[in-house]
């Protein structure tokens, strides 16, 4: 369990990133649309289940997993999205407020996690997936999308010629992933990875859609300002680079998919 006062404050600032950016969500979220429906062929085909969709957002695949299965909750630790989840979605649904390392659920309560699209905010990410497997029953699923390394590759580099602040997430890789789903209780039973190239006008348009899904806050930034007119204009001057003969700038996500058992006998 993590409780120091630097993680409480990061969550709570990732929160509030999150929570502000509720309403403009749903209109930015091509990318999470392509990757949650694209985690439907693993969803179990029993209804009689207790489901948990860990970082559930504005609710959009909480409700759709409401349709299907019997006892579904959604879990957030922004208060933000949470209320605009209420509003809008299944009636039914119970919402928790809950930071993904410390999930207020009993031992092997879960029947399925589903999680689109989180886990690469979760840090450390080790303890987070302790937390999943320690709420799933023995022979329960985990079905998940992260993005690993690589993702954003384009406006990093470019950054990355201008300062040496962080822009971008630290994505973990594939391997990172393998080692902390492979345990003596739990196994990556299917994994899919593939990289996903998103088109912008330009980069103010890349930079308002990472804003509006509430993906910018931070950790290790240490500037943490607006980065000043000259540095955005160099970054963008090196982003021309991978503009396409279009004039289409591209971004790429790498997307890792993976189903995870967790084991009746681990031995
Ligand atoms: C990119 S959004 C995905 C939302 C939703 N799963 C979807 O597919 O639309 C990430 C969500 O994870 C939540 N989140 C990030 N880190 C979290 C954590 N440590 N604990 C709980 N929720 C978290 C954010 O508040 C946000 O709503």
């Amino acid at each position: 369990m993590i409780t120091t006062k630097v993680h409480k404050e990061n969550q709570f600032k990732m929160a509030e990133s999150f929570g502000s950016a509720s309403k403009s969500y749903d209109v930015s979220a091509r990318l999470q649309r392509f990757s949650g429906k694209h985690l439907m062929p693993w969803l179990p085909n029993k209804n009689d289940l207790r489901v948990l969709d860990l970082g559930s957002g504005t609710g959009f695949f909480t409700d759709l997993l409401a349709t299907t299965y019997k006892d579904v909750i959604g879990l957030d630790f922004s208060k933000g999205m949470l209320k605009f989840a209420k509003n809008c979605r299944n009636q039914n649904i119970q919402w928790i407020n809950a930071d993904a390392h410390k999930i207020p659920l009993q031992n092997e309560s879960i029947d399925f996690i589903y999680s689109n699209l989180v886990l690469q905010w979760c840090e450390p990410l080790d303890n987070a997936i302790k937390e999943m497997l320690r709420v799933l029953k023995p022979g329960g699923l985990i079905v998940f999308t992260t993005l690993v390394d690589g993702t954003l590759h384009e406006l990093k580099s470019s950054w990355a010629k201008v300062d040496d602040d962080q822009h971008v997430i630290d994505f973990k890789s594939e391997d990172q992933l393998a080692k902390y789903f492979n345990t003596d209780n739990s196994q990556i039973f299917e994994h899919k990875c593939q990289d996903i190239v998103l088109e912008y006008q330009n980069v103010i348009h890349l930079a308002r859609e990472l804003k509006g899904l509430g993906a910018n806050h931070l950790p290790k930034k240490k500037n943490r300002g607006l980065s000043g007119k000259d540095k955005w204009f160099a970054m963008t001057d090196h982003y021309q680079e991978f503009v396409e003969p279009n004039g289409i700038y591209p971004a790429t996500y790498c997307l890792y998919s993976g189903l995870v058992v967790k084991l009746n006998n681990p031995s």
